[in-house]
C-alpha cells in the first residue's frame, strides 16, 4: 500500500485480432454504449489490481453482491427439493413459466397482502435484473423513456440496447432521448417533476440504487399523479425495499391508482441474501392497459412464454421457504445484519468528516466528495487502502462526486475496511 495515484481509464477488453469476418452488420444499438457494463468493469480494475499487488488482502464494497450463509430454512428446503428430482414421484421437469402456484401466491401473502393484487399477476423469475430486459421487450424500440439519475446502470443499457435513445453525449454524458431525472440532495433525491418531459415509461427505484434515498408517501403519490396524468407506464424497482426501516411504502401498490399505471420488479437475491440462486419476481396488474386498451399483463406473459422457461425448481422451492413464516423471519435477521455493517459505514464516513447519504433504507451508502471525479476517487481508494467501492457517475452523470460504497460483506471485512479508511483518509486531514 501506499504507492502514488495512478489512474486507469475504462477500457475494452482487446479483440482477438483475425482477418476473417462474418457479413453481418453489428447491431448499432449496442454500439452505442459506451465502455463494458458498470460491475464487470470494476472487476476488470480490481482484478488488475491484485496483478499489481499479489499479497494485498482486497476487501469489496463494490458490487452489492451478498456474502453470508443462506438460512437453513431457505436450503433445507432447496436441498429437499434437489433430492426429490432424483425421485418417480419427485421429479418435476418445465414449470410454468410464471412460476409455481404456491409460489406466487406466497409471495402475494407476504408482500402485497391488502394491496389488491392477484397471485396471477405475480410472474416469477430469474431476478429482477433480467425482467428489466424482459419488459424493454414488452415495450420495443419506440417508446421514450426516464430514469433517475444516478440510478442502478440497467435502466438506460437496455434501453440503449432496445434501440430507443439516440447516441452517447460527450458532453452530457447522457444518450439523447432518454430522459434523465436528476436526483441530488438538493431535491432530496425526488425528481422535479414538474420540470420532467412526458415519457412513455419511467424507470424508477425506491429504495434506490445507488443512494439509498427512499421515496416518501407524499413522493410516490405525485409519481403516481404525475404518470397518470401523461399515460405513462412506472417500472418501479423494489428490490431494496425489504430494508426500509422508516414509513415509506414497501410497494408501489400502497398508492391509489398505481394498479393502472405501474409494475414493479423485485427480488430475492437481496431479501433473502442469495444472489446466486437467482429468484425474483414482477408483478403486471391486469387493470394496466396500453393505448389501445389491450392489457401489459397479456403481452408480459405472451414475452415470459417465449423466451423463459420458468425459474428453476429448486430455486422456487427456496423462494416458497423464505416467504413462510419462519423464512420471513430468516430473511430478516439476514437484512438486519447487512444493515449493522451499513452502520459501521456510514459511521466511519461520517466520522472522517465525509457527508453520507442513504444507509437507512437501503445497503448502500452514498458518499459526497465534491469537486472530484469520482472514477478519480475510486482509484484513489483502491490504491491506497485495496478496497474496492463503486464510483458515482458508473450510475449516471449525477453521480459524479460521489461514490457507493456496499454494506454487503462479512463482518470483520467491514470493520478491517473501516479500519483503513479511517487511517488512510484520517491521516490526510
Ligand atoms: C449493484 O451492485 O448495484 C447490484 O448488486 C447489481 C445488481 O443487483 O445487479
Amino acid at each position: 500500500r501506499g504507492a502514488s495515484v495512478s489512474l486507469i481509464r475504462c477500457i475494452a477488453e482487446p479483440a482477438e485480432k483475425t482477418t476473417y469476418t462474418t457479413s453481418v452488420n453489428r447491431n448499432a444499438n449496442i454500439a452505442k454504449l459506451q465502455a463494458g457494463y458498470l460491475f464487470p468493469e470494476i472487476a476488470r480494475r480490481r482484478n488488475a489490481h491484485i496483478q499489481r499487488y499479489p499479497d494485498a488482502k482486497v476487501i469489496s464494497l463494490g458490487i452489492g453482491d451478498t456474502t453470508e450463509p443462506i438460512p437453513t430454512v431457505i436450503t433445507g428446503a432447496m436441498e429437499a427439493r434437489a433430492r426429490a428430482l432424483s425421485t418417480l414421484e419427485g421429479y418435476s421437469g418445465y414449470g410454468a413459466e410464471q412460476g409455481e402456484k404456491p409460489l406466487r401466491a406466497g409471495i402475494g401473502a407476504a408482500f402485497y397482502a391488502d394491496l389488491g393484487i392477484d397471485e396471477t399477476e405475480i410472474f416469477v423469475s430469474d431476478g429482477a435484473k433480467c425482467d428489466i430486459t424482459r419488459l424493454q421487450l414488452v415495450f420495443g424500440p419506440n417508446v421514450t423513456m426516464a430514469a433517475q439519475d444516478p440510478s442502478y446502470p440497467a435502466y438506460v443499457d437496455t434501453s440503449v440496447m432496445m434501440g430507443q435513445t439516440g447516441l452517447f453525449q460527450s458532453d452530457s454524458q447522457q444518450y439523447s432521448k432518454i430522459q434523465y431525472m436528476k436526483c441530488t440532495p438538493e431535491n432530496d433525491f425526488f425528481p422535479d417533476l414538474s420540470s420532467t418531459p412526458r415519457t412513455d415509461i419511467i424507470f424508477f427505484c425506491s429504495p434506490n440504487n445507488p443512494t439509498g434515498a427512499s421515496a416518501s408517501r407524499k413522493q410516490l403519490e405525485e409519481l403516481v399523479a404525475f404518470a397518470k396524468k401523461n399515460g405513462s407506464i412506472i417500472v418501479y424497482d423494489s428490490a431494496y425495499a425489504i430494508y426500509t426501516s422508516d414509513d415509506s411504502p414497501k410497494s408501489i401498490y400502497e398508492i391509489p391508482g398505481a394498479k393502472e399505471c405501474a409494475i414493479e420488479t423485485a427480488s430475492f437475491s437481496k431479501y433473502a441474501g442469495f444472489t446466486g440462486v437467482r429468484l425474483g419476481w414482477t408483478v403486471v396488474p391486469k387493470a394496466l392497459k396500453f393505448a389501445d386498451g389491450h392489457p401489459v399483463h397479456t403481452d408480459f406473459n405472451r414475452v415470459m412464454t417465449t423466451c423463459f422457461n420458468g425459474a428453476s425448481n429448486v430455486a422456487q422451492a427456496g423462494g416458497l421457504a423464505c416467504v413462510s413464516s419462519e423464512g420471513l423471519k430468516a430473511m430478516h435477521e439476514t437484512v438486519k445484519f447487512y444493515k449493522e455493517n451499513t452502520k459501521i459505514l456510514v459511521e466511519t464516513f461520517e466520522s472522517l468528516g465525509f457527508k453520507t447519504f442513504g444507509g437507512k433504507n437501503a445497503p448502500y451508502v452514498w458518499v459526497q466528495f465534491p469537486g472530484k471525479s469520482s472514477w478519480d476517487v475510486f482509484s484513489e481508494i483502491l490504491e491506497q487502502t485495496h478496497i474496492v467501492t463503486t464510483p458515482g457517475s458508473g450510475f449516471g452523470p449525477g453521480g459524479e462526486g460521489f461514490i457507493r460504497a456496499s454494506a454487503f460483506g462479512h463482518r470483520e471485512n467491514i470493520l478491517e475496511a473501516s479500519r483503513r479508511l479511517k487511517e488512510y483518509f484520517g491521516s490526510k486531514k
